[in-house]
């Protein structure tokens, strides 16, 4: 694939190594290693949460120029509210920021935002912005930016079952297709690729009904260490892969 104009000489050669022709369509990334990045650093965990911001931008801009559709990050998980008060109030802090300053560039750049997980949790004013940037971009057609906040994959799956119920469905119509409609995702195709950086080896009840068939991507690489090359480094093993859904890949 051609590389952007803005591309490194290290970087062109990764480029170089894209397959144009087999390109994931929805890429979700597992951010994790904000705090051991700060802690290596002698820094504290906010100031690692800061820097985990600064990749997301980057992490866009390379899905931009790769073709990809759908990008879905996991910015706060059910689970994360059992961190220190003051821990979840800068993080919520931080996606107001984000979401402030990313406004005009989501729009210049063709790029639809979408939010999955319960927002009822969540501060007003961080509702608010996500409002606004909703209303902004939602005739953008470029790339959707997914953000995954106070997401769970089993929330996902209960809260699916719920409106199930509530809307009274007849239990024999019910199929994995009709299923899928219920859940946050409804509007998304499944991950093609998932990645998570930091070196952890689990998913952290991410997608869990989503990435049934997804190709599982782990990296040492801290988050807010995750660049371009990075991603493309993720893309090209990717595209190594022979995905067979349970068939058996013509052999
Ligand atoms: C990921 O980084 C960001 C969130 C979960 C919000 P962590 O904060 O989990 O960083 P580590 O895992 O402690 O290094
Ligand atoms: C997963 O990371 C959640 C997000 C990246 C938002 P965690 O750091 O919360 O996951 P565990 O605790 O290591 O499994
Ligand atoms: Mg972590």
């Amino acid at each position: 694939m051609k590389p952007p104009l803005s591309a490194g000489k290290i970087e062109r050669e990764y480029w170089e190594k894209i397959d144009e022709k087999n390109i994931p369509s929805h890429v979700a990334i597992i951010m994790d290693g904000n705090g051991r990045w700060a802690k290596k650093r002698g820094l504290s965990r906010i100031k690692g949460h800061k820097a985990g911001a600064k990749a997301i931008e980057n992490a866009l801009d390379s899905a931009l120029h790769l073709g990809v559709k759908v990008i879905t990050v996991y910015a706060f998980s059910t689970e994360n509210w059992i961190r220190p008060e003051y821990e979840v109030s800068v993080l919520m802090t931080l996606l107001f920021q984000f979401l402030k300053l990313q406004r005009k560039k989501l729009r210049e750049k063709n790029i639809k935002l979408s939010v999955i997980g319960d927002r009822s949790k969540l501060p007003e004013f961080v509702n608010r912005e996500i409002e606004k940037a909703l209303e902004e971009t939602r005739k953008n057609n470029a790339l959707v930016f997914n953000i995954a906040l106070n997401y769970g994959g089993r929330a996902d799956i209960v809260n699916g079952v719920k409106k199930i119920v509530e809307e009274g469905i007849d239990a024999s119509t019910i199929t994995e297709e009709l299923f899928s409609k219920y859940l946050y995702t409804s509007e998304l195709p499944d991950p093609d690729l998932l990645i998570r950086t930091s070196g952890e080896l689990r998913v952290s009840n991410f997608l869990l009904w989503q990435i049934a068939y997804s190709e599982l991507y782990f990296t040492d690489v801290l988050w807010p260490d995750f660049d371009t090359i990075e991603m493309l480094k993720a893309i090209i093993d990717y595209q190594k892969r022979e995905r067979r859904f349970g068939g058996t890949g013509g052999i």
